[in-house]
């Protein structure tokens, strides 16, 4: 994979996902703008396999949990190796367990993941990862909501997508983020495109008055109603 500095000299955002399922990548993240940008060394993606670092004949990485109870839990031992291994070349970068008990991904978060190095994202299967793993290695524990995977690799799809968008170049000139849904506290405006009208619904006429002052005028309190009546957490 190519690697192409930075305008500033910097290595390229990279992300590093520890997984029992590596084949999982890049998966979604192979394909459109942010695939080619993968291609074109923007950023860059590599996994761990947890499993390389599994212990005894059978090289097992989890265990029943203590206490009793149903599942398995990763063990501590085997994802710390994995994790030292991971940031033995990539120290700079925060690490990052990815579960539901964490802190929401919101937009200011992926922006500050997105601004940084990159991210090392542990991917946890089973009924979780033994907690002193969590402690012992001050992982940051991000959810990218309040529902339940049956692992963190859909997690780190989101998150890598959502950072990986931000990096300068990968949208191209057309694209801009800056109007989007989150971006500015708001949802986004509505979009409309040819035809003009379609079973019985008109694009609106200001939006075809090329009078471009009062379209603004126009999507700023759409976007102020759509917040206020979906999502009035957001304080339009
Ligand atoms: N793993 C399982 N569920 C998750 C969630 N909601 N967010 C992040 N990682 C997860």
């Amino acid at each position: 994979m190519p690697h192409v500095p930075q305008s500033d000299g910097r290595r390229p955002w990279a992300a590093t996902v520890l997984t029992l399922f590596p084949d999982l990548f890049p998966g979604p993240l192979g394909a459109s703008l942010v695939g080619q940008a993968l291609v074109a060394g923007l950023w860059s993606l590599d996994t761990v396999q947890i499993r390389d670092f599994g212990t005894g004949r059978h090289a097992s990485v989890d265990d029943s949990p203590a206490g009793g109870g149903a599942g398995m839990v990763l063990r501590t031992d085997v994802l710390a190796q994995a994790i030292d291994h991971a940031r033995s070349s990539h120290p700079e970068r925060p690490s990052i367990y990815l579960s539901p008990r964490g802190e929401r991904l919101t937009q200011a978060l992926v922006r500050e993941f997105s601004a940084g190095p990159g991210v090392l994202l542990l991917a946890g299967r089973f009924e979780g990862v033994d907690e002193r793993v969590i402690e012992g290695r001050g992982l940051r524990e991000v959810s990218i909501g309040d529902y339940v995977l049956s692992g963190g690799e859909i997690a780190a799809y989101a998150l890598i997508d959502a950072c990986v968008r931000l990096l300068p170049g990968v949208l191209g000139g057309a694209a801009s983020t800056s109007e989007e849904s989150f971006e500015n506290g708001l949802l986004e405006y509505p979009q409309f495109t040819k035809p003009r009208a379609w079973e019985g619904r008109a694009i609106p006429d200001i939006l075809l008055s090329g009078d471009h002052k009062k379209i603004a005028a126009w999507r700023r309190a759409e976007a102020e109603r759509i917040t206020r009546q979906r999502r009035p957490d957001l304080k339009a």
